[in-house]
């Protein structure tokens, strides 16, 4: 009885140190030292032909990780790619095209979770935020994720603080991370859908703000393909203004606003809306331990040689 609970207590440490310790900013210094050079050149490139595209890189990490772990899975065509209109993920052709580069100076050697968590650092960068390092070592996944799995744990723009809090706790992410994360909403847009009844039938929203974005999104149905930023003052910067949008009632999404709405995170807001230096720190720690989730590492998946599909 007593060795055998030591032994299993042993094994889940062991096998917890290996997961985390497996992933180091310098596991490609040998095997393929321009890697990161060879990836923020091209996210470089591609943010400066649109600046969007820092924003739909950022999100696509962002789904990659919440749904089964930092693993590619959402480069795989199927469920979490297609989840829904309000998904609409995009950024795929540029991840495609960098792993192109990539394979071309090191074959079959950086996977595509890697290239992905690290586009999205240049991404912000690129679009005037804060650097950090990125752990490294992630392994792609041989299999996409059910529409279940995306389902669960995606949340819908409708989401209360509770339900953000929740499904931010159950990946390991703390109440102060979730609301430094929303901060990426700084940068990119969204679909009228994915904010209208926010605009109509929400009353913690400024006025004029409604009013300006009712003009373009139809009450009704429609307006499927209308977009407006995330940001409303400086959509593509990676700045501190979504915070400052949050204290005047100008958030685009019912589930942002909900980060100022009298409760438990409103100080939260105001501390990151008034020093962009504290915002920028946890982002930067916020983003490592997102990117950190999960990760397939050692001998487990694969890397794949096509990001779009397993080998
Ligand atoms: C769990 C809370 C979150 C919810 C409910 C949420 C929801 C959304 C929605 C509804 C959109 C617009 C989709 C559309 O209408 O096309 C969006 C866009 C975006 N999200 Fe989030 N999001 C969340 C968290 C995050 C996090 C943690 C990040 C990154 C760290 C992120 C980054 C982005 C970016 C950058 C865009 C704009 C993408 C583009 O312009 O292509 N989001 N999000
Ligand atoms: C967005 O996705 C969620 C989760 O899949 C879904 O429940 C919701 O109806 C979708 N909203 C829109 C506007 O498509
Ligand atoms: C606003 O709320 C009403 C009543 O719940 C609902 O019928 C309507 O569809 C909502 N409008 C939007 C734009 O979400
Ligand atoms: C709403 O926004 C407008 C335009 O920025 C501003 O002039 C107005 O004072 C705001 N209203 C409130 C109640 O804060």
């Amino acid at each position: 009885m007593v060795s055998a609970s030591w032994l299993s207590l042993l094994l889940l440490v062991a096998l917890a140190t290996a997961a985390s310790a497996q992933l180091s900013s310098t596991f490609y210094s040998t095997s393929c030292p321009n890697a990161l050079a060879t990836i923020k050149s091209a996210v470089m490139a591609a943010v400066s032909q649109e600046p969007r595209m820092g924003a739909s890189l950022l999100r696509l990490h962002f789904h990659d990780c919440f749904v089964q772990g930092c693993d590619a899975s959402v480069l795989l065509a199927g469920n979490e790619q297609n989840a829904g209109p309000n998904l609409s993920l995009r950024g795929f052709n540029v991840i495609d095209n960098i792993k192109t580069q990539v394979e071309a100076i090191c074959k079959q050697t950086v996977s595509c979770a890697d290239i992905l968590t690290v586009a999205a650092r240049d991404s912000v960068v690129a679009l005037g935020g804060p650097s950090w390092t990125v752990p490294l070592g992630r392994r792609d996944s041989t299999t996409a994720a059910s529409s279940t799995t995306v389902a669960n744990n995606l949340l819908p723009p409708s989401a209360s603080l509770a339900q953000l809090i929740s499904v931010y706790q159950s990946k390991g992410l703390s109440v102060t991370d979730m609301v430094a994360l929303s901060g990426a909403h700084t940068i990119g847009q969204a679909h009228c859908p994915s904010y209208r009844a926010h605009i109509y039938n929400d009353t913690n929203i400024n006025q004029s703000f409604a009013a300006s974005l009712q003009a373009n999104c139809p009450a009704g149905s429609g307006g499927t393909n209308v977009l407006a930023p995330l940001d409303t003052t400086t959509a593509n910067t990676f700045d501190n203004a979504y915070f400052s949008n949050l204290l005047s009632q100008k958030g685009l999404l019912h589930s942002d606003q909900e980060l100022f709405n009298g409760g438990s995170t409103d100080n939260t807001v105001r501390n990151f809306a008034s020093s962009a230096a504290a915002f920028s720190s946890a982002f930067a720690t916020a983003m490592v331990k997102m990117g950190n989730i999960s990760p397939l590492t050692g001998t487990q998946g694969e890397v794949r040689l096509k990001c779009s599909a397993t080998n």
